[in-house]
């Protein structure tokens, strides 16, 4: 593996979070660079087997040569087909790491990063029929008003959401610098590069479905994990975390747990850890991208 592509985030902690056994199943569902991966396999036995999920077919470099190992080059919202395709009508433990890899955020032509000229792609599975700049020249305002709002918590949506429907009435907006024409006058002084993130990462979510599939696949774990099966989350902004954090405490994604006839709380997992496992200071001195991760564990009951 290129060691550039991607540093795993707590990854001591993902382990001990999946509690590993050594003739076990596990499911890694987004391999990147495999780096979480790799350790679990040190972990499995020679009985052990590891499936890991990547929809982007630059992951596939990545693959682990081991017999214990299988890839799925497919989304992981359809995560309960594919195991049942290979077999595994039930696992034992599953980690997702969510959101794009150092080597996607780094690749100038994947269009993720505000950093380079680009086209407004951001795909993560390079056959998805949706771009980014798709979204900005085809989207009613009114839903661009929507996406940048909730997805980026942008606080001048509404005039944002403007600025490109105006602007694309004269050409249509397919690069950054176009972009960053077109909204100009609505981007903040001095807070150029957050605003920009901000508006990115709502861009990011829409184009790769992301918070439809996270809940798509929350929903499946519970169906595919074993009783006492772990399931360990990383989620990287407040949008990703409320629904592992709900699904897991609650059993729901929104509003309050189910209760049978005698009043206790009907739900698939016990949290292992009552609040998010964050990076120490050790581990954010040697890489930035742990800054903003939230790890939840929960346990199948
Ligand atoms: C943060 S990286 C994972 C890094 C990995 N844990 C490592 O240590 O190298 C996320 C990866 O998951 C993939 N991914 C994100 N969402 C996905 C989805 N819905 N289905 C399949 N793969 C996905 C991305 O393409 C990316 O390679």
């Amino acid at each position: 593996m290129e060691n550039n592509y991607h540093i795993p985030v707590l990854l001591k902690e993902c382990i001990e979070g999946l509690n590993i056994k050594p003739d076990g199943v596990y499911v890694d569902v987004t391999f990147g660079g495999g780096g979480h991966s790799r350790e679990i396999l040190k972990h499995l036995g020679k009985d052990g087997i590891l499936i890991a999920f990547d929809q982007d077919p630059d992951a596939q470099r990545n693959k682990i040569d081991d017999p214990r190992f299988l890839f799925v080059d497919q989304n992981f919202a359809f995560l309960k087909n594919n195991l049942r395709l290979l077999g595994y009508k039930q696992v034992d433990g599953i980690l997702a790491d969510l959101g794009v890899s150092s080597h996607q955020f780094n690749e100038p032509e994947r269009g993720f990063s505000t950093r380079f000229e680009s086209t407004l792609d951001m795909r993560m599975d390079k056959q998805g029929k949706l771009t980014a700049a798709d979204v900005l020249n085809t989207y009613t305002e009114e839903k661009l008003h929507r996406i940048f709002g909730i997805y980026g918590e942008v606080k001048n949506a509404k005039s944002l959401a403007r600025a490109v429907a105006t602007a694309r009435m004269n050409q249509p907006i397919t690069t950054l610098a176009e972009f960053k024409d077109a909204i100009a006058a609505h981007i903040p002084k001095g807070k150029e590069n957050k605003y920009m993130a901000q508006v990115f990462q709502a861009l990011r979510i829409e184009v790769n479905a992301e918070i439809d599939v996270l809940e798509n696949f929350l929903l499946q774990t519970a169906d595919v994990l074993h009783i006492g099966g772990r399931l360990v989350v990383m989620s990287y902004h407040s949008l990703e975390d409320r629904p592992v954090k709900n699904f897991i405490g609650k059993g729901k994604i929104r509003g309050e747990a189910d209760k049978d006839f005698f009043g206790n709380e009907e739900k698939p997992y016990k949290a292992i850890t009552r609040k998010a496992v964050i990076a120490d200071v050790e581990e954010l001195e040697r890489n930035s991208r742990a800054r903003s991760a939230k790890l939840r564990i929960g346990e199948r009951i």
